[in-house]
């Protein structure tokens, strides 16, 4: 799952853990001498593995460069012919948006409705791709702002046999197909999508760009509801969220794509079907946590507020579920986070967590969207455990989900005072200042805390939040949540806004409170 250029970032430790073995074998040693006799032959062995240890040290570390040699990241310029074609590559660019092509799934019928999604994310002559339509749509707007559509080939002599399902789930199966033969050039990538998919693409092209395209892969999300998973596999990309086929596995799955289709014409959605068949092929899905196909019921706050530490890829569902923003149009919302969005693509939905000791205070930043402010010590682990603002999405159930949850408490003054994303602006060249403002989740909140703590909570009606830009550098490294820290707390005017300041971590960092 290692592309090249993690592999770039990670160079200097796998040397590491070349040493580290030698080691583990020496403790085991040591630790099960049983009786004397044995302890003199351990005592040879020990001898001898301490030997054939200094041995191996000696050899590694002169041998350090040539170890690593067979990386194109070698520290010694050095003439070899003889390189695996994989490594040739070299002055290969970087992955951008030209090399995606988009095929979504639409029908001339919703086309009209649904097409404001796709406006949102579509970059006229900038994003590569097509809807695909059943029929030409009664209402044609030749507008170039626009995705462009065509029409799917005939289906009708496939098999399809789910009770429960769509015909039209053939047809989806083989747009990945259709857009192949295309015969675009420069692709790298198929990405489908549904025609209510909402993708962020610079992070797709961000998460794109740590895989060698010119392997095999399939990349995507799994449903959010395990009774989704258990239901249609969990080693599935769920289409809804989008999922990404590298042109060689496009090129090998056109090849066995119809047969497939027929031969699982038993499976409900199209993601099934090629799912099924990239199993024939033998690849599995590498997960990527920032496809969302959000099969989940009510409101996705909860998932959004503790998103994990990963790079927003898309959403799903929006129609399906409770508008992002209190007082909001769905559509409104969604350009609201994507206003924050386009200032600062990798930040989006970054969670930072941090805390006032002098008042015993915790906050929680959704940077771009929601702020939450507990007049409490709540520890890290809970405020980056998602709260149950939604139900599964088959049953309507409180879960299992593929994630933890928790439950607002019976004790209001165990909730968060709930701030939302009021605007976001540049300062400087390279950061960001996003304004957070009070405003309560649903509008039942009737039952309020009492306590002195919370009526001073409640007092704070804004947040400002500072961050620089987010390096999508970082996202080839592992993972780590930000830091965030109170530069002032707003406590020496009435009603302050408290301001705070998104950074990356030091070394030994941590919020544990004491
Ligand atoms: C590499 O090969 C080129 C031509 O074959 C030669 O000019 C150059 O000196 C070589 N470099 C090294 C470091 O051997
Ligand atoms: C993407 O890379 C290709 C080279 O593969 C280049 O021709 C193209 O201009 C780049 N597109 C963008 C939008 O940077
Ligand atoms: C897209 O490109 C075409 C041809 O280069 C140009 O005529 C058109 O104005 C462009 N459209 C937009 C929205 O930039
Ligand atoms: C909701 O929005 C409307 C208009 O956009 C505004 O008049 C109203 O005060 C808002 N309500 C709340 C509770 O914020
Ligand atoms: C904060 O909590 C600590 C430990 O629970 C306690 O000792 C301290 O008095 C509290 N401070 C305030 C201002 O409540
Ligand atoms: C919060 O940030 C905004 C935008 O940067 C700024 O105009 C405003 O003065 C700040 N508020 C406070 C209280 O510092």
């Amino acid at each position: 799952m290692l592309s090249l250029s993690t592999a770039r970032e990670t160079g200097s430790t796998f040397n590491n853990q070349e040493f580290n073995n030698p080691f583990k074998s020496l403790k085991y040693v040591l630790l099960y001498p049983t009786n004397f006799l044995k302890f003199k032959s351990t005592l040879a062995i020990f001898a001898l593995t301490f030997i054939s240890l200094l041995l191996f040290l000696v050899i590694i570390s002169s041998n350090r460069y040539s170890i690593i040699s067979f990386s194109r990241y070698d520290a010694i310029p050095r003439n070899i012919t003889t390189f695996p074609t994989i490594f040739s590559d070299e002055k290969e660019e970087k992955t951008n948006i030209s090399h995606i092509l988009f095929g979504i799934g639409g029908s001339a019928k919703t086309w009209n409705d649904r097409r404001h999604y796709s406006e949102l994310w579509w970059k006229p002559n900038v994003t590569r791709g097509f809807v695909w339509l059943d029929e030409n749509p009664e209402t044609t707007t030749s507008s170039e702002s626009f995705m462009p559509y065509r029409v799917s080939g005939d289906t009708s002599d496939f098999k399809y046999s789910c009770s429960y399902g769509s015909r039209s789930a053939v047809r989806m199966a083989r747009i990945l197909k259709e857009s192949f033969e295309l015969g675009l050039e420069n692709v790298r990538w198929f990405v489908m999508g549904d025609d209510d998919t909402v993708f962020f693409t610079e992070n797709l092209v961000v998460v794109l760009g740590k895989y060698d395209h010119n392997q095999m892969y399939y990349v995507g999300g799994n449903s959010e509801s395990v009774e989704q998973n258990v239901i249609h596999s969990y080693s599935m990309a769920y289409g809804g969220g989008g999922f990404a086929v590298s042109y060689p596995l496009a090129a090998e799955l056109v090849r066995v794509l119809d047969s497939c289709i027929n031969r699982y014409h038993k499976f409900f959605g199209s993601d099934q079907k090629v799912q099924g068949c990239l199993s024939e092929i033998g690849i599995p899905l590498t997960r990527e946590l920032g496809f969302h196909q959000l099969d989940i019921r009510g409101h996705s706050y909860g998932l959004l507020a503790a998103h994990p530490v990963a790079p927003l890829v898309s959403l799903h569902h929006i129609n399906h579920l409770e508008p992002l923003f209190p007082n909001q149009t769905r559509i409104d919302s969604l350009k609201r986070l994507i206003g924050a969005y386009e200032m600062d693509p990798g930040r989006i939905l970054q969670q930072t967590v941090c805390y006032d000791l002098k008042r015993n205070w915790s906050i929680s930043v959704s940077w771009g969207y929601t702020l939450q402010l507990y007049p409490s010590l709540v520890s890290a682990k809970d405020l980056t455990t998602a709260w149950l603002t939604f139900k599964t999405w088959r049953t309507w159930n409180l879960g299992p989900f593929t994630f933890n949850t928790r439950f607002f408490s019976q004790d209001p003054c165990k909730n968060p005072v709930f701030y939302f994303m009021d605007r976001v602006e540049k300062t400087g060249s390279d950061r960001t200042s996003t304004t957070y403002k009070k405003q309560a989740l649903t509008t039942s909140d009737a039952h309020q805390c009492e306590h002195v703590d919370y009526a001073a909570a409640l007092a704070i009606h804004s947040f400002n939040v500072s961050a620089p830009h987010f390096n999508p550098e970082l996202w080839n490294k592992a993972p780590r949540r930000q830091c965030c820290e109170i530069i002032n707390d707003g406590d020496t005017t009435e009603g302050g806004t408290p301001q705070l300041l998104i950074r990356g971590c030091n070394q030994y960092e941590s919020v544990t409170p004491n």
